[in-house]
Formats: C-alpha cells, sequence, structure tokens
C-alpha cells in the first residue's frame, strides 16, 4: 500500500475534484483516484447553475441547498479562476419561453409553482422576449426571465479544478478504483487496478458508479442509478452569437435549453432517459433535440453540430444527491447530484470539508445524509 494520505477521493468529476480542491486548501493530503478524470457527466453536463429553472415539483427539499450552492459560485468562481484558471461563469439570466399555447399555459404553471416558492421569476410577454434575445423564433408566445439563473462552461471548471487542486498539493492518480478496504468497521484505503492507497477517509464521488464500489456491503453505499442525457454542441461565429443566455424551451411539448459560451459553443440538451449504463447517441433524440432548438431558434439550423454525447447522471430514489458519511467509520459519500452537479459542487465541497474537519456535515446538508435510503427498507 501507498500512503498513508488524509483523504482518497474515488472519482474526478467536478464534485470529486472539487471537494480535492478544498480539502487540499486546508493542508489535507489528498489523492483522487479516476482512471480519465472529468470525463464522465461533467464532460456533457451544460454547467447551467440553475435552482430556478432546475426547480421540479416534489423536490422542494432540494431547493434550498441549490439555492445556496448558487449563492456561492460567484465567490468560488472567481477563487477557482484565480487558482486554476477561466471557468467561463456567465450571469446573465436564463430566458424560458414557449412556442405555442400550450406550452405557454404549462410554463405559467410552473411559473406560479416558482412564485409559490419565493424564487425570482418575472414574466414576459413576447415581444419582450424577442427584445431579449431577437433571434428566437416569431412563433414564441412568451416567457419567464430568471435573473439568478447563470451558467459555467463545465469542460473549464474541470481543467481549473484539476490545476488548483494540484497546486493546493492534491494528486490525481490516473486509475481504477477495484474496492475499499475497511478493517473492523473502519476505513483503511482503496484498492485499485494499480495497487493499493492507504487513506484515512474515503470519499466516494464517483458519480452514477457509486454504489457498485467493492469491499464494503452494498447497503452501505446509497444507490445510485445512472440516468441517461443526450447532449448536443454546435459551434457559432463568436462575433455574432444566436444567443446571449441561456434559453430554456418548451416546443410542442418538447423539453430543451439551449447554453452559449462566449468561445463560440452552443449547448442543446438534454433527454432524461431511464436506460441503465447505455450511453448511446440515438437518432430520435438528436432529431428531437434539434427539432425543439429549431423551432425556438431557428438560426440553429444553420450551425455546425459538432459532437453528441451522451452521460450518465447519478439519480437517487428521491433525486437528491447523498452528502455525508456511512455506517463505515472514515468512509464518506458525495454522490447522487442528478441534474444539479455542477451547480452542487461548491456546497457540497464545503460539507466535505466540514464532515472531514470537525466530524459533520453542516445543517443545511444534514437532509441528505446517504444512511436515509437504507432506512427505508
Ligand atoms: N442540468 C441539466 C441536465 O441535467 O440536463
Amino acid at each position: 500500500m501507498t500512503g498513508p494520505v488524509d483523504v482518497g477521493i474515488v472519482g474526478g468529476g467536478v464534485v470529486g475534484l472539487a471537494c480535492a480542491w478544498r480539502l487540499a486548501q486546508r493542508g489535507l493530503s489528498v489523492t483522487v483516484v479516476d482512471p480519465s478524470p472529468g470525463e464522465g457527466a461533467s464532460h456533457a453536463a451544460a454547467g447551467m447553475l440553475a435552482p430556478v429553472t432546475e426547480a421540479h415539483y416534489g423536490e422542494e427539499p432540494l431547493l434550498a441547498l441549490n439555492l445556496e450552492s448558487a449563492r456561492r459560485w460567484p465567490a468560488f468562481a472567481a477563487e477557482l479562476e484565480e487558482e486554476g484558471g477561466d471557468v467561463g461563469y456567465r450571469d446573465e439570466g436564463t430566458l424560458a419561453v414557449a412556442l405555442d399555447d400550450d406550452d405557454l399555459r404549462a410554463l405559467d404553471e410552473l411559473r406560479r409553482f416558482q412564485e409559490s416558492l419565493g424564487l425570482g421569476v418575472e414574466r414576459l410577454r413576447a415581444r419582450a422576449c424577442r427584445a431579449a434575445e431577437p433571434c428566437l423564433s416569431p412563433r414564441v408566445r412568451g416567457g419567464v426571465l430568471v435573473a439568478g439563473d447563470h451558467q459555467v462552461d463545465s469542460r473549464l471548471v474541470v481543467r481549473a479544478l484539476l490545476a488548483a487542486a494540484g497546486r493546493s498539493g492534491a494528486t490525481i492518480r490516473r486509475e481504477r478504483v477495484t474496492g475499499v478496504v475497511a478493517e473492523a468497521g473502519r476505513v483503511a484505503g482503496l484498492r485499485t487496478d494499480a495497487g493499493a492507497l492507504h487513506c484515512a477517509t474515503v470519499v466516494v464521488a464517483a458519480g452514477c458508479w457509486s454504489a457498485g464500489i467493492g469491499g464494503v456491503p452494498p447497503e452501505v453505499l446509497p444507490p445510485v442509478r445512472p440516468v441517461k442525457g443526450q447532449i448536443l454542441r454546435l459551434r457559432f461565429d463568436p462575433a455574432v452569437p444566436p444567443l446571449t443566455s441561456t434559453v430554456r424551451g418548451l416546443a410542442a411539448g418538447r423539453s430543451v435549453y439551449l447554453v452559449p459560451r462566449a468561445r463560440g459553443e452552443l449547448v442543446v440538451g438534454a433527454t432524461v432517459e431511464e436506460r441503465g449504463f447505455d450511453t448511446t447517441v440515438t437518432a430520435e433524440a438528436v432529431h428531437d433535440l434539434l427539432a425543439a432548438a429549431i423551432a425556438l431558434v431557428p438560426e440553429v439550423g444553420q450551425l455546425e453540430l459538432v459532437e453528441t454525447t451522451a452521460g450518465l447522471r447519478p439519480g437517487t430514489p428521491d433525486n437528491a444527491p447523498a452528502l455525508g458519511a456511512t455506517d463505515i467509520a472514515g468512509l464518506a459519500v458525495a454522490t447522487g447530484h442528478h441534474r444539479n452537479g455542477v451547480l452542487l459542487a461548491p456546497v457540497t465541497a464545503d460539507a466535505i470539508v466540514s464532515l472531514v474537519t470537525d466530524g459533520a456535515v453542516p445543517p443545511l446538508a444534514t437532509a441528505f445524509d446517504p444512511r436515509r435510503f437504507a432506512r427505508c427498507t
């Protein structure tokens, strides 16, 4: 066994790397183990920081955590840019639009739900939507402006986190974890395909693969499942962007989002599919996403389609993250972030730092204890 290190982190996506950076900043010795850091869900992610437009019926307990993490993002981004490079933070807000009358009814219903939760939303008439985004189709019937929903470029975030974590002293081992090593109910380290690592604490941040880590009884880890998302990347001339802010839309009942990056990339997503560990990109999904995007912003039809990707979000039974300690001493979990992994990275990293350094997650995170699923069975 090599090491010892204070913390071994299984998984080098945005969540695992954010934890590594923050822990290393506290002076802890940290090793992240991942055969290809940033190539999982973080690679597919659109990078929307969208607690309001991602607020779903029945997920109200998650909202406070999402809002708090969104509040922390500007400072997190500024510090990360300083230590690791550009993350493409943009704060123009998000415009949600509706294409036809049924779409507008659904959008209005969602707006009333958002208003009932005290969220900052503003109803816009069709003309005001087009004044804000002139490339919107004249068919758009109206919309809702959400000034507080922002975006980052998730691939830049991964790159910056790798650099910042490294500068703070964290190590990345490009190896595959084959199991946790536990002795007498306490973590001793990690086994990998290239050896072993002695760690005082292990944090499992392996996205939808978190439940399958060996070496501990399966019920110790939360039941995380893969939720497939197909997503597209198109290219535009940065001098003439088709959109100036993130646009989400309903187009004849189809939901789509369009996220413009300053460097000329338009991200169009995403499907939400329960298909296990399948990452096939299908013609139908590409067709449906493009059809909805073009219906809302006709100019999208002229852009170059440069990438199609299928990523796997980590979903738990209640679609909220699993964040905190497990029944094995020294084994912690930071996974299950589902549609909000990038958004929740700052608050997750802070919670894991509290757990490792003070022995408990902060009050905001206690509702997301990973052991809540075992208690239900
Ligand atoms: N948060 C966007 C998505 O999961 O597709």
